[in-house]
């Protein structure tokens, strides 16, 4: 008997609704909710800062969690992990730190059109403040990144490439370890947006050897408000403060500042000791069950999505026909209905998914639709999940046929 996930998760243990939405944010299970209670409850206090023993106390759980995600994505040193409030405040940081300190007129920064607008947009910054050009590399027919796209596009003048692990609209894996390959020929560094593949996928940065990485706490598990940098320490190393004040420096005088080491550099103000606790938390809940179950079980879920969802005459599907590159995440369409308006029927059948551009209109506009319904699964989503949405949506298209024009 396969292995039901759901129970580990209180908010959907008894509940009447299906939750399809793991893709914007993900839900707790017990042992994080209790290991951040508990912090809360026994050892709150602010760290690196009070040499009183509960303070000393939250210092360790923060630096043991550092250690914990470095263990967790295979990095070389706990230098190199830098603590975020989510993936969007990396990709900034590098934007910032990395990117107008090392790009001028002429170099081109190359992204994939899958991209969040959390790498798009921060990039666009830094071109137009730079005068570097922004490139995209586009799809083939099969919502996939078109090699010859990647031959094409990253060229000498390449100086960045930012790919995501997997889209967060298709579903679509892309082969980071070759495009990292092809940028480090031409002297590019790669930004790894690892979002939507962090509770689904390892995540192993030495093996995929990517510059640097980013993910987000609450999509795998882990409370709001933590995310992740990953950078090789080399590249940090040069890389001058983002964000300044508290904790972040050696000395200060009334002029002049000089700052701490890797990874304090990075980190000003107070730091989230609670969502550190709940991500290392949720980094055992993950390496308990394994990626491997992990995947099994998802991909077995996907596919019986995927079968079922393609079987809606009415429905246009947004994903790769091949299985091996499809994740987690299906997007499609009741043709000729505007998304938002199917899934509030979705949701009067409790039904939860999300609608419109996600965070990816450049995406949207070159696959020619304005929006799409998206049902992101996770490892507490069951069959009966599917079948629920495969209800809730022939009862939208009973609905609203008769506006649909043939
Ligand atoms: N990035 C999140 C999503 O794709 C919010 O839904």
């Amino acid at each position: 008997m396969e292995k039901v996930f759901k129970g580990d998760f209180p908010i959907l243990k008894n509940s009447k609704f299906s939750y399809l939405d793991s893709g914007a944010t993900s839900q707790h299970p017990t042992c994080v909710l209790n290991d951040v209670i508990s912090y809360y409850k026994k050892n709150n206090a602010n760290p690196h800062r009070g040499s009183y023993s509960l303070s000393v106390k939250a210092t360790k759980l923060y630096e043991n969690a550092r250690e914990g995600v470095k263990n967790f994505i295979n990095a070389k040193s706990s230098a190199e992990i830098i603590f975020t409030k989510n993936a969007t405040e990396s990709l900034n940081l590098i934007a910032y730190s990395y990117g107008l300190n090392n790009l001028k007129k002429g170099d081109e920064i190359v992204l994939s059109i899958m991209e969040h607008h959390s790498m798009i947009v921060p990039f666009q910054m830094v071109a137009k403040k730079t005068g570097a050009t922004l490139k995209y590399i586009y799809l083939n027919d099969d919502f996939c990144l078109d090699e010859q796209e990647i031959e094409k596009k990253i060229t000498k003048n390449t100086k960045i490439v930012g790919i995501s692990t997997v889209s967060n609209v298709l579903g679509t894996k892309n082969d980071v370890k070759k495009i990292v390959k092809k940028a480090h020929s031409v002297g590019a560094v790669v930004v790894c947006d690892a979002s939507q593949s962090i509770a689904h996928m390892p995540l192993d940065v030495q093996n995929l050897d990517v510059d640097f990485a980013v993910f987000s706490g609450h999509k795998m598990f882990a409370p709001l408000g933590i995310g992740v940098l990953f950078g090789k320490q080399s590249l940090l190393l040069k890389m001058p403060p983002f964000l300044f004040g508290g904790d972040m420096i050696e000395y200060v005088d009334e002029q002049n500042t000089t700052f701490a080491p890797l990874p304090q550099k990075f980190e000003a103000g107070t730091q989230n000791v609670g969502g550190a606790v709940g991500l290392l938390s949720a980094i055992n809940y993950i390496n308990e069950i394994g990626y491997k179950e992990i995947q099994k079980y998802e991909n077995n879920l996907t596919d019986y999505a995927y079968k079922n969802l393609t079987k809606l005459k009415f429905l246009e599907v947004y994903a790769t026909k091949n299985k091996e590159n499809r994740s987690s995440v299906l997007s499609f369409n009741i043709k000729g209905i505007h998304a938002h308006d199917v899934s509030s029927i979705l949701d009067l059948e409790n039904v939860f998914v999300r609608s419109g551009n996600h965070c990816a209109q450049p995406l949207l506009k070159h696959m020619k639709v304005s929006s799409t319904i998206r049902a992101s699964f996770s490892i507490y989503n069951t069959k009966q999940d599917v079948d629920n949405l495969v209800f809730a949506l022939n009862e939208a298209y009973k609905k609203f046929k008769k506006y649909i024009k043939d």
